[in-house]
């Protein structure tokens, strides 16, 4: 559905994409993650054919070149910056960014709505964007994003800021979304969600990329060894292992265990693995 072959972006003298090459296949969800300033933005604005590579190329299913029209009106786009209208109500945005694409009429007006109830804003449809809190804004960003109900949607951390409420609705869209037959590809610092919604990642760092799979694959390749934390009387052990139940039934058999668990690695530790511990920007 999205074909990404070495793909290069530099400003000035930074390089922030490096030769990345990845194929997204259709109706998979797509988690791109990395650190602050890895290039995931970047490769996004490539995508969808805002940013021109300065090498390489980026395909749409059939449609090729994303700065085709064609090949426009089948990708929606979440910014990570919201990109709305503060002194247009949540209806007007919509009514407006749907308008861009053609859609007018009833076929707006009911895809407008529904979209509005979608991400739970039908109440507050009248009201201006301006006033809206930073989950309401997120939600309407992500409905924006889906006015040309476009078979591929990229969305740029599209949970950043939110509460968990918010974030709980965003990631059931995101679900839904993949219920219908999309294509998303999804960026966000939240492994846990990651973890639980995406099919498929790559893990990229300085643009390039470090790791790409599945979720059980990373975490086996990646993720290190378990660790079993036993409880006594006198204080906690930690071991690592890579036979945690093995340890844990040794460490039951001995003397006055109060409790112990075992701590599988998860895609946090695939990420802290791959990319280290030291902060970045
Ligand atoms: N328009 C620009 N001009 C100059 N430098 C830029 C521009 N856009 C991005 N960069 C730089 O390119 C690198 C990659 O940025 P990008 O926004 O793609 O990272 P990111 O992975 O999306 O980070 P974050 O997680 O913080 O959103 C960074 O070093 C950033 O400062
Ligand atoms: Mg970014």
């Amino acid at each position: 559905m999205l074909r990404l072959r070495d793909l290069r972006k530099g400003f000035g003298t930074l390089t922030a994409v490096d030769g990345l090459s990845l194929e997204i296949r259709r109706g998979e969800v797509f988690g791109l993650l990395g650190p602050n300033g890895a290039g995931k933005s970047t490769t996004i604005g490539m995508c969808v054919g805002v940013l021109r590579p300065d090498a390489g190329e980026v395909s749409v299913g059939e449609w090729g070149s994303p700065t085709r029209a064609a090949a426009r009106e089948h990708i929606g786009l979440a910014p990570q910056s919201i990109a709305l209208y503060d002194n247009l109500t949540a209806r007007e945005n919509l009514s407006f960014f749907g308008s861009l694409y053609g859609l007018k009429g009833r076929v707006l007006s009911e895809r407008v709505e529904r979209l509005l109830s979608t991400v739970g804003l039908s109440d507050r449809a009248g009201s201006r964007v301006g006033g809206f809190s930073g989950g309401m804004k997120r939600r309407l960003n992500l409905a924006a994003a889906l006015v040309n109900d476009p078979s591929l949607v990229l969305l740029d951390e599209p949970t950043a800021g939110v509460d968990p409420q918010s974030r709980n609705a965003l990631f059931e869209q995101v679900r839904a979304l993949k219920d219908a037959g999309k294509t998303v590809v999804y960026t966000t610092h939240y492994m846990e969600e990651a973890q639980r919604l995406c099919d498929r990642i790559a893990v990229i760092e300085r643009g390039r990329l470090l790791a790409l799979g599945g979720v059980d694959e990373l975490i086996a390749r990646h993720g290190g060894e378990s660790t079993v934390v036993v409880q006594r009387a006198e204080g906690e052990s930690v071991v690592r292992t890579g036979e945690p139940l093995a340890e844990l039934q040794r460490a039951l058999g001995s003397e006055g265990v109060i409790s112990a668990r075992v701590e599988r690695p998860n895609l946090e530790s695939v990420f802290l693995n791959l990319t280290g511990r030291s902060l970045r920007d």
